[in-house]
């Protein structure tokens, strides 16, 4: 199965750029940059990123984030996460950037602009790997925030730009508070693609769906628990980002054991698998199949199906799609 897992051609819709930095690349930052408040050796950076629940990982992915601080650091994730990518057989990607946290860690946004067309490149010339771009709002940062990102995502429109997200806490922050933004986003020809159902159940799936427009939403794993919206999401073909190693990291969910990928699936919804944070999770793409065999019993033709729904639901050109299909 890790020989079938290795050569299946995949894509990868749910991965956070500062959060696919490998440990190695956060500890060279951490070092260049000492008052970060992030450990500069492999034991304490491991313990740091042992969190005791979702609030904690987010605060921890803030700190981390702080480290990125110039155009070359940007360029730096890129290269390296196109590398994992290729060697996890990954032929296209959507890559998360939350472009408000790079400006505050104090990244000039013209700058940021060039440095993901510049790595994007890259990547495409080294590894033959396609990059999208999601610009994501951190919830924490509120409408203002939101505003600023949806200014940074439409005026520099970098190449490769296809979607508009939302991320961070689900608790305390309403989805549908930001509708009047995705409403802009989508005007502008950009997919919607919150996070929704990460941390709390099926209304802010909901939410997702009616008020921001979702056309994949980022896990929904709580959509589970509600029948109407399983069959809803399963008829509208509107795909969830299922990243089930992220999900017992952060407590999202207990254990593998309990995870609701398998009555996702059950329910007809388009699943397809993703990492989220691959650096500070310890996963990768394949590690996710792979799991998926031994956790949840699936076999290589339901892998196989899950990499198809993956290549339907990418915000990729026809014959990157075609090619996967
Ligand atoms: N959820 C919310 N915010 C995040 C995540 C996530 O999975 N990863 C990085 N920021
Ligand atoms: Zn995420």
């Amino acid at each position: 199965m890790a020989a079938y897992v290795a050569a299946l051609p995949k894509v990868e819709l749910h991965l956070h750029l500062v959060g696919s930095a490998p440990p190695d690349a956060v500890l060279t930052l951490a070092r260049r940059h000492p008052d970060g408040d992030v450990p500069t050796e492999p034991d304490a950076l491991a313990e740091f990123y042992r969190f005791t629940d979702f609030p904690h990982f987010l605060d921890v992915y803030r700190r981390v984030n702080l480290l990125v601080r110039t155009g070359a650091d940007v360029v730096t994730l890129v290269a390296g996460l196109g590398a994992e990518l290729a060697a996890r057989t990954v032929r296209y990607a959507e890559v998360q950037v939350t472009p408000v946290r790079n400006r505050m860690a104090g990244i000039d946004p013209d700058d940021l602009a060039q440095a993901l067309v510049d790595g994007r490149e890259l990547v495409r010339a080294r590894h033959g790997v396609e990059l999208g771009w999601i610009f994501d709002a951190d919830a924490a940062l509120g409408l203002p925030g939101a505003e600023e990102t949806l200014r940074f995502a439409v005026g520099h429109r970098p190449a490769g730009t296809v979607g508009f997200g939302l991320s961070g806490a689900e608790r305390g922050v309403r989805r549908a508070d930001f509708a009047d933004v995705f409403r802009a986003a989508r005007d502008a020809g950009l997919h919607s693609v919150p996070h929704a159902g990460e941390t709390v159940g099926p209304a802010e799936v909901w939410a997702a769906v009616r008020e921001l427009g979702a056309e994949r939403v980022g896990h929904g794993i709580g959509a589970a628990t509600d029948p109407a919206l399983l069959a809803h999401l399963a008829g509208h073909g509107i795909a969830l980002e299922v990243c089930p190693t992220s999900n017992v990291r952060t407590g999202a969910t207990a254990s593998l054991a309990e995870h609701p990928l398998p009555a996702l699936l059950a329910a007809g919804v388009p699943v397809t698998l993703a990492t989220d944070d691959p650096g500070m999770f310890g996963t990768d793409l394949d590690t996710e199949y792979r799991l998926c065999h031994t956790d949840f019993g699936l076999d290589r033709a339901d892998l196989a199906d899950i990499a198809r729904t993956g290549a339907r639901a990418a915000f990729c050109d026809d014959p990157t799609r075609q090619a996967l299909l």
